[in-house]
């Protein structure tokens, strides 16, 4: 019996900003410059749709950041990280070009409050016809929690129990309509009926709200709720209330590990493990021929690697610590992080130069080769794996890149059997838990 067909998503990495600029197929300078416009997510989008994805999920952070050197420079010189446009305002623009296609929105529980998340997140379901998703981040980096009135960003295991409030308050508002409260009698002149509106009154340790929600139940009742927590505290959060949970466990190894882990908890919680999709990172190159690939493959790294600035910028982001006092060339010490936990464990007693030559692409498994080699190498890490899908993710993508992986590498996918070749559903949860 062949197994079942996985998913797949896209990692919108680094948000609604620059993709590709100093790198290949960028295109001209004014090409460049176009990137408050919503007009290369929405390419991406739709050869998306075309390939079948589950959904495109946009990053975010809220801040230029100063991590590194104490300074904003770094930062805005090579765009590391900034700058970024809100995605609540780009997610319109891709799901008014798409059909199926689910949307997920990063927004983070220190700096929304849940009844403005609720409500943007209830307009975005409803408008798009039921394909609203929400990626629930706690925020990292104490420039973020700064814009929003705080010295620093709260305790790392604190913020997930505040998430854990903020999302038993917005699920308390997206029930707040009964499905049948909409009545629009135009007979007997009666628009919603009050007894199936309910307030809230939500009274608890960080949040205060009242209710009910200001618009009736969307097509899906509540966005598709995703989330990446790799560390216990974030993985417990995940288990609780993911639906689909993004991971970038290094090795296969780690990630059945980590696909295990989250199962195990959600079970133990009272919840249906099948109906969480875990999908791993993962940032292939395909080209003509293995050695054409495995030429950029190591084009990549060296890039990576030349750009130090650049890296020990971003590192000391998702961080909170300041790369610039460590050694390149030596191993890295034992690191106490208040943001990223998962990823600076990553790094301990690691080289920083190949902390920076090898880990600047989030990729579970390197995957490099023609488009027919890395599908089988992707049927092999699954069956391995157990489940549930890939997340596509090249930071600073050209439209080269989306060409190669929608209409090269999927397709080969799909001739296998290994992708979906339609869609069963029209809205997204339908879509992620048809198989
Ligand atoms: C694929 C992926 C995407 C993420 N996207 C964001 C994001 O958009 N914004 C953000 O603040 N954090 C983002 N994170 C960070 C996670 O929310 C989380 O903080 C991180 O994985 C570390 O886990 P921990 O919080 O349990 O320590 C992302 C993590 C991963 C692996």
């Amino acid at each position: 019996m062949s197994a079942p067909p996985f998913h797949l998503g896209w990692f919108y990495s680094k948000g609604f900003g620059p993709k590709a600029w100093k790198h290949g197929w960028a295109g001209p300078r004014a090409a460049v410059a176009r990137f408050t416009k919503p007009d290369v997510a929405v390419d991406l989008a739709r050869a998306m749709e075309r390939a079948c994805f589950d959904y495109l999920m946009i990053e975010d952070s809220s801040n230029v950041p100063y991590t590194y050197q104490g300074s904003h420079n770094a930062y805005l010189q090579h765009s590391v990280d900034t700058p970024k446009l809100d995605p609540m305002v780009l997610a319109p623009f891709l799901l008014q070009a798409t059909e199926k296609l689910g949307v997920v929105v990063t927004c983070s529980t220190t700096e929304y409050h849940p009844f403005m998340l609720a409500r943007a997140m209830n307009a975005l379901d409803h408008t798009s016809d039921g394909r609203a998703g929400w990626n629930v981040v706690t925020g990292s980096n104490d420039g973020g929690a700064q814009n929003y009135g705080r010295d620093k960003q709260y305790p790392h295991d604190e913020r997930y129990d505040m998430a854990d409030e903020f999302l038993e308050v917005a699920h308390g508002l997206w029930r707040s309509w009964d499905d049948d409260a909409l009545v629009l009698d135009l007979e007997k002149g009666v628009f919603a009926d009050g007894d199936k509106v309910h307030p809230l009154n939500h009274e608890g340790t960080y949040f205060r709200s009242r209710g009910p929600l200001s618009a009736p139940r969307s097509p899906q009742g509540s966005p598709v709720i995703c989330q990446a927590g790799g560390s216990g505290r974030g993985r417990a959060f995940a288990s609780r209330w993911a639906e689909t949970i993004i991971c970038a466990a290094r090795g296969v190894d780690a990630m059945k590990a980590y696909r295990e882990d989250v199962r195990a908890q959600a079970d133990a919680a009272g919840r249906d493990p099948d109906s969480i999709k875990v999908l791993f990172l993962i940032s292939p190159i395909v080209d003509e021929t293995p050695e054409a690939a495995h030429e950029r493959r190591q084009a990549r790294y060296d890039f990576a690697e030349s750009e130090v600035e650049f890296g020990l910028a971003a590192l000391s982001r998702s961080s909170g610590i300041d790369f610039s006092q460590f050694a390149l060339d030596e191993p890295l010490p034992a690191l106490t992080s208040n943001g990223h936990q998962s990823s600076v464990a990553q790094m301990e007693g690691r080289v920083l130069r190949d902390v920076l030559r090898y880990q600047r692409h989030l990729e579970c498994v390197p995957l490099t080769g023609t488009a027919s080699s890395v599908a089988a190498e992707m049927r092999e890490i699954m069956a391995e794996v157990g489940g549930d899908g890939f997340l596509l993710n090249e930071s600073y993508f050209s439209r080269r890149y989306v060409a190669e992986i929608c209409d090269g590498l999927v397709p080969e996918l799909q001739r296998l059997g290994l992708t979906r070749t339609g869609y069963e559903f029209d809205t997204f949860r339908e879509n992620l838990l048809a198989f």
